[in-house]
Parts: C-alpha cells; structure tokens; sequence
C-alpha cells in the first residue's frame, strides 16, 4: 500500500461505550460514543481513545471490565462538540496518571451549539469540559482544521472542506452564535480518523454530521487510496428523510467498502437499506464490539 503516510500493521478496535450492549452483557451502554483504538506500525505504537462517551463512569467501568487501562491512552481524538462524544472528557483525563495527553479536536469545537425546536437545548461542550477543565484534568488541546498525520498509517481528515451536494447541510437543525446572531451550525467541527493498511483504509467517525459520503470522498483525496476495509461509526440518519437515506446508500456502493460497522445515531432505516445492500458485510456496533485489522 504504497503512499506518503506510511502503513500501519495492526489496528484492534473496541467499542467501549454505544448506544447498545446487547441482551447477555455486564457492560454499560449509553447514548453516546467511545472506541479504543490500539495501533502497531514499524517503529512503535500508539493507543488512542476515540471520543469520551457522554460521561466518564461507563468509559470508565467498561475499560476495567475488558481489561484496558487509561494510563495506556496516548492521545484523545474528538469527532465533534456533542456532548454524548465529548462529556466524558475531563473524567477520563483525569482517570489517567498521565499528563499532557494531547486532544485533538477542531478550533471549533467550543461555539455554541443549540436547538431551539422542540424547545431549547444546548448540545455543545459541557462547563466541566471547559478548556480550563481539560487542561487541569491532564489534557493538552491542540485545536486543528487540517489534515494531520499521528503516526505511520494514521491521520485525521480534518476538515471535511468538500462536501457532496446532498450533504450540504446537516440532517439535524442545529443553530450557533456568530456576533450574537443565530445562524445555522453546518459541524463544521466534524472530523473522522483515517487509517491505512495493507488490506485498505479504515474510516473511523463519531456522528459523520459532515456527511458520510464526504467524509469517505475526503478520505479517499488525501490518501489516494480507493479501496476502503471498513467504515466504522455513526452515520447521523436517524432524523434523515428517505431520499437522503436512499441517496447515501446509493452513494456508498460508488466507493469500494468491504464493511460497515454502525450503529448509535444512523437509525433504523438506514441501517436496514445498508444491511440490504451489504448483508453480512454490514455490522450492528455495540458496546464491548472488538475488531481486528
Ligand atoms: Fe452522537
Ligand atoms: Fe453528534
């Protein structure tokens, strides 16, 4: 898999907290989402956790439970502001003996973030995860809109800057402050993780606000690479129109993906149309999932 990024060897993901868990687990779901992405490349490791659930306590109770250890986290990735990604932040920092453990998010990640039908309800990140908070918990921010490589073989798609007609605007009606006035939030601040191995790339979102068909596009350009093993994460379909859904799962098969593991905020029916189109290849996420690459 020749390119300017390098290779990664070895990618195990565990799902350490969604929405599911499934009927015979002792783990704990909540709305929410947070993987554990242990790497391995050439000269090293890297263990990164892959947004911080809605609160630190399942995180927490489902890492000790599957045997993984906060200390062992080397960087925090955040997908996004929503606070079912980002609220258990500072809690898992500060389960770490570790400091300074850079978070990767984009400049964004702070505006407000709010809806106002059916009544007003903030989405945004939490006071207790307030830079200040961050950073006292043992985080390091570091605020990027580019692209960014991590490692061999690891590398943010930053911002998704191109998105596909269809995916213009987000499928959820949220607003932002900009000089005081309402404006609708395009997520702008929605970022995905890309990693590259020899059997393709590995896609990892948090909700895909940013559309999953441009996010994969934006994949793909950076990388120059068109085969994709997997998508994993969530989709944000549930609130979608059938068209939009349609559309996307028409999109999907332009690309070439072996498999997609959903779940969280992709809903019903657009898991039904991919599970359709993909069949085994489609996978339900849920709590306590591992994946090997
Ligand atoms: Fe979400
Ligand atoms: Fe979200």
């Amino acid at each position: 898999m020749e390119n300017r990024y390098g290779v990664l060897d070895k990618l195990h993901v565990t799902v350490l907290v969604e929405d599911y868990a499934g009927y015979d687990s002792d783990l704990l779901a909540q709305h929410g989402v947070c993987f554990l992405l242990e790497t391995e490349y050439a000269k090293g490791k890297k263990t990164i956790l892959f947004d911080a659930g809605q609160s630190a306590g399942p995180v927490l109770n489902n890492m000790e439970k599957l045997s993984k250890n906060p200390d062992d986290v080397d960087l925090v990735f955040l997908s996004h502001c929503h606070n079912d990604h980002t609220g258990g932040l500072a809690g898992f920092l500060a389960a770490s003996s570790r400091s300074r453990i850079p978070v990767i998010a984009h400049p964004e990640i702070y505006r407000s973030n709010f809806a106002v039908k059916p009544d007003f309800r903030t989405f945004g990140m939490s006071p207790e995860n307030s830079p200040g908070a961050v950073m006292k918990a043992g985080g390091e921010l570091l605020p990027i809109a580019d692209s960014l490589p991590l490692a061999p073989g690891i590398l943010t798609t930053g911002e998704i800057r191109e998105r596909a007609a269809f995916e213009k605007k987000p499928t959820l009606t949220l607003l932002t402050l900009q000089e005081g006035k309402m404006v609708r939030d395009l997520m702008t601040d929605d970022i995905s993780l890309i990693f590259i191995l020899n059997q393709g790339l590995v896609i990892v979102t948090g909700c895909s606000h940013a559309g999953i068909i441009s996010i994969l596009q934006t994949a793909v350009s950076i990388t120059g690479i068109n085969h994709v093993a997997a998508v994993i994460g969530g989709f944000h379909l549930i609130d979608a129109g059938g068209d939009r859904v349609r559309k996307t799962v028409e999109e999907m098969k332009t690309f070439s993906v072996d498999k997609i593991y959903t779940g969280h905020c992709t809903g019903l029916k657009a898991e039904a149309g991919l599970l359709q189109e993909y069949g085994s290849s489609f996978k339900k996420l849920r709590t306590g999932l591992t994946i090997e690459f």
